[in-house]
Formats: structure tokens, sequence, C-alpha cells
């Protein structure tokens, strides 16, 4: 089938079948193009929460999936391809990660959503890249946290809020993968760019960006910056939505000097238009989880979106 005769099917299985499509904006144009809400991993969180309709196809990686059918259990949730993982998640197991928790017992637990069902069922409170700071801020300074699985992501955390929470070791490869060097030589041939970087890259790199948020932060910094010229690092997806909203302003990846071919999320990327048409069509692979973990896991990302409420960050 041609791309377009792909969409169209899609189209017609999504109606045919009532189903609904989220896609993250890692995932490629394709598959954005069609989907019926883009988004960061909170609001796609937030979009799974209040979805009606039967079926949720999850463009995104297994732990977005999973948390699609955690907080909306009663719909049948599909991932395009079940191998879509994540470093982060991939680098905090569940056998490993209860001795540490058990050895800290004064400490409660934050997890990054980027990890398993089952370490989130060990968690006191999930959080994103768009809400870890101000979740963080707002829990008493005395307060003892461990923070899984992104040193990256918690080591910002630490260094913006002066807080000191015990790191797991864990990185996004991608991100982690991304080098300052490389951001500096981009600066010598743009000196009037902006340097965006999202926090699962590393200390060094996060130390010469002018902004640093998530993806839907850097969307917003983009749109309400004068500037006309921007260096972006983090996973290249974006770039589709960055250059949607902004067709007069210019985008530069690290591929752009040659430095770098990493920013692409090989998992992210798994999914393609065939496979999309294919698991609406078969309504497979499917999400599938048992009641106690759904349960377990729940409750630390209710609290999570709860708190953003409160704290304004979503309505
Ligand atoms: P966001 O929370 O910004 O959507 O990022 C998710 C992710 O996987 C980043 O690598
Ligand atoms: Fe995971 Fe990194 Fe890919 Fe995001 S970009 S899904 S954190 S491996």
């Amino acid at each position: 089938m041609t791309e377009d005769t792909l969409k169209k099917e899609i189209i017609r299985l999504k109606k045919e079948k009532n189903a609904v499509i989220l896609g993250h904006y890692y995932q490629r144009h394709e598959i954005q193009e069609i989907s019926d809400y883009i988004g960061d991993s909170l609001a796609l969180a937030q979009q799974a929460q209040e979805a009606t309709a039967d079926i949720i196809v999850f463009c995104g990686v297994h732990f977005m999936a999973e948390t699609a059918k955690i907080l909306n259990p009663s719909r049948k949730v599909l991932l395009p391809d079940m191998e879509a993982s994540c470093s982060l998640a991939e680098s905090c197991k569940a056998e490993d990660f209860a001795p540490f928790k058990a050895a800290h017992p004064d400490h409660i637990v934050i997890s990054y959503v980027n990890c398993s069902a089952e370490i989130k069922a060990l968690s006191d409170l999930i959080c994103t890249s768009g809400n870890a700071e101000k979740l963080v801020r707002s829990l008493p300074e005395d307060q003892k946290i461990i923070f899984a699985p992104d040193k990256n992501l918690g080591g910002y955390i630490n260094r913006v809020t002066g807080r000191n929470m015990l790191l797991w070791n864990g990185v996004c490869t991608v991100h982690d993968a991304m080098q300052a060097e490389a951001i500096l030589n981009l600066k010598v041939s743009h000196p009037d760019a902006k340097v965006i970087a999202h926090p699962e890259c590393n200390a060094a790199l996060l130390e010469v960006a002018d902004f640093v948020g998530s993806t839907k932060a850097m969307l917003n910094y983009i749109k309400a910056s004068p500037s006309q010229k921007f260096i972006v690092a983090t996973e290249t997806g974006i770039l589709y939505e960055m250059q949607r909203e902004n067709p007069d302003k210019e985008f530069i990846t690290l591929r752009d000097n040659k430095s770098c071919a990493c920013d692409d999320c090989a998992y992210m990327k798994l999914n393609t238009l065939d496979k999309l048409y294919n698991c609406l069509k078969t309504e497979q692979p499917e999400i599938l989880m048992s009641p106690e973990i759904i349960e377990a896991a729940k409750r630390p990302i209710v609290r999570m979106l709860e708190m953003s409420k409160q704290l304004g960050i979503l309505k």
C-alpha cells in the first residue's frame, strides 16, 4: 500500500472500531500527522485517562502504553510494536530496585514515568520531565527522596532545587550521548541561536543550554521567544511539531555538524504506519496486565496527576 492508502485505511479502521490514536512528539512524522492527539508523556497520560474510545492505540513506547492501561483499564490498549521499550525503563529492574529501596526506609521514592509498571508499583509518586521540578519543590525540604531511574533528570532537579535526592544510576542512552562539545561547535557557526535541551541530557550539555525543559516546555519556549534560530538537543521527532508551529523559525540539530547521528530514539522509531495499520486491523499487540499490578502502579500516577492539577501544571 502507498503511504496515502495506508493513512486512509488507518482512519477508516479507527472510525469503524471507535479507536483513538495517541502519538508522542518523538514518533515518525507520518504517525504524528494522523494521530488524534500528539503530546508529551504528561499530556498523553491525561488524554489516556480521559479517553472514552473503546480502543487506545498508543504510538509511543511501552511504558507510555502501560501507563494508559493503568489509568484506563477498561479500554483495550494497543502498541504497534511491543519491542518499543526505553533504555531508562530497561536500566531499572524491580529485582534490583526493591532491595535498594529497602536499604533506605526513611526515603520516599519518586520515579520518572519512564519506568516499568513494577517500578511504579514500588514508588510513592511518579513524575514526568514536564512536572518533576515543581513536584519536588512542593515536598517538605527535609523529605529524603530516592529518584529513579534517570540520574541526569534527577541530577538536574537536584541542582535547580538545591536538594540532595539519592539517584538511581540510569540514563536515556539517546540524550546522554549528546555532547556539549558538539553544541558548542554548532554555536560557533550559529552564534545567534538559542540552545534548548531536554533534561535527560548529561550535566555538561545542560550547562551550555539557554533553556532546559520537557518536549512541551521546549515548544512553549520557542513560540514565546523572539529568537529565530534554535539548536535542539533532543530527539529529532520533535522537529515536526516545532516546524509546524513555527514555520518561519530555523532548527539546527546535532546531526547538522555531522558530529552525531545519535539523536533518533530507535525505540520510538520502531512504530511505523504499516505496524499501526496492522495493529488496528488485528487489535494486536495488546497491553495486558494483572489487576494487582494495575492497582499498585495506579496510586502514584494518580497522585502525580492530582498534584499537577493543584500546582497548575495540568487543567
Ligand atoms: P517527555 O516527558 O518530554 O514527553 O519525554 C519523554 C521521553 O521519553 C523523553 O526521552
Ligand atoms: Fe526512552 Fe530515551 Fe527513547 Fe525517551 S528518547 S523513550 S527516554 S530511550
